[in-house]
């Protein structure tokens, strides 16, 4: 379980400091995924950041099952951004046992857990290959092997998918329920895409904008597992309408003509 309690998050600017988060409470279940939208600039990655303990933060506390996260939680949690940022002279297997090599742990324990990841996001075939010769989307599916092969408790994921067209997204949201139900991990989703957010998960955080602060928890009603009629289900459509309410961006009104 993750608790995040009253977190502020302030950043030092020339002209003084600015708050990117404000009073930020949310409890994250075991096991749970849970998104978190809102508009550019609210403070979604940072929040991810500090629940990683990259960033610290300057008032409220953030607990891993009663830990006070302090520092970089080496090893508990794995990390996946919008680009693999993948070695482009290693081959997948490589790529994917990197932090193996960077923590010093022995290469030999990983390799078959690294096969395994790898078959299980359907990248079988695929070990000896140089990412310049895989596509975006597998690219991004060796990212996540790499976050996994830790075994990280937690999986935090700044919009992942959010470079690739959306049948391919469609694709790696499918398939990151899959690894999600092999694995159990937790998983904490950023996404600009608010159909993206109902569909993987079990609840959405609605952010406002800056100051980034929890505007509403929003429960997701579908049931699990997810299949793909379900984005065009009433309660799905329900849903998106609901969370695009809750986005405080504005539009521009059209003109009357
Ligand atoms: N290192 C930093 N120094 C100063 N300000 C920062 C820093 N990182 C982020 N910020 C500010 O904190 C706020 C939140 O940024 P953050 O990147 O978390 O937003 P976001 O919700 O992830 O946005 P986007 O949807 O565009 O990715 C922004 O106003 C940003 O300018
Ligand atoms: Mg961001």
């Amino acid at each position: 379980m993750i608790q995040i309690q009253g977190v502020h998050k302030m950043f030092d600017l020339a002209d003084g400091g600015t708050y990117a988060l404000r009073d930020v409470s949310l409890t994250i279940r075991e096991g749970e995924i849970v998104s978190l939208i809102g508009p550019s600039g609210c403070g979604k990655t940072t929040l991810l950041y500090c629940i990683s303990g990259l960033e610290s933060i300057v008032k409220g506390r953030i607990l891993f099952d009663g830990t006070p996260v302090e520092g970089p939680r080496k090893g508990e949690v794995g990390l996946v951004f919008q680009k693999a940022v993948l070695l482009d002279w290693r081959t997948v297997m490589d790529n994917v046992l990197l932090p193996i090599e960077v923590f010093g742990r022995p290469r030999a324990h990983y390799v078959d857990r690294a096969r395994e990841l790898i078959e299980l996001v359907g990248l079988t075939g695929f070990a000896d290959y140089l990412p310049g010769k895989l596509s975006g989307g597998m690219q991004q599916r060796a990212a996540i092997v790499r976050a996994l092969i830790f075994e990280p408790r937690v999986l935090l994921m700044d919009e992942p998918f959010g470079a690739l067209d959306a049948l391919t997204r469609e694709h790696m949201n499918m398939l990151l329920l899959r690894v999600w139900e092999r694995t159990g991990k937790t998983i904490v989703f950023v996404t600009h895409d608010l159909e993206e957010a109902a569909f993987l998960s079990d609840r959405v955080v609605v952010m406002t904008s800056r100051p980034g602060t929890v505007r509403e928890i929003v429960s997701v009603p579908l049931p699990r597992p997810r299949t793909i009629d379900m984005r065009y289900s009433e309660d799905f459509v329900r849903l998106a309408r609901q969370l695009r309410g809750l986005l405080d961006v504005d539009l521009p009104t059209a003109a009357v003509g």
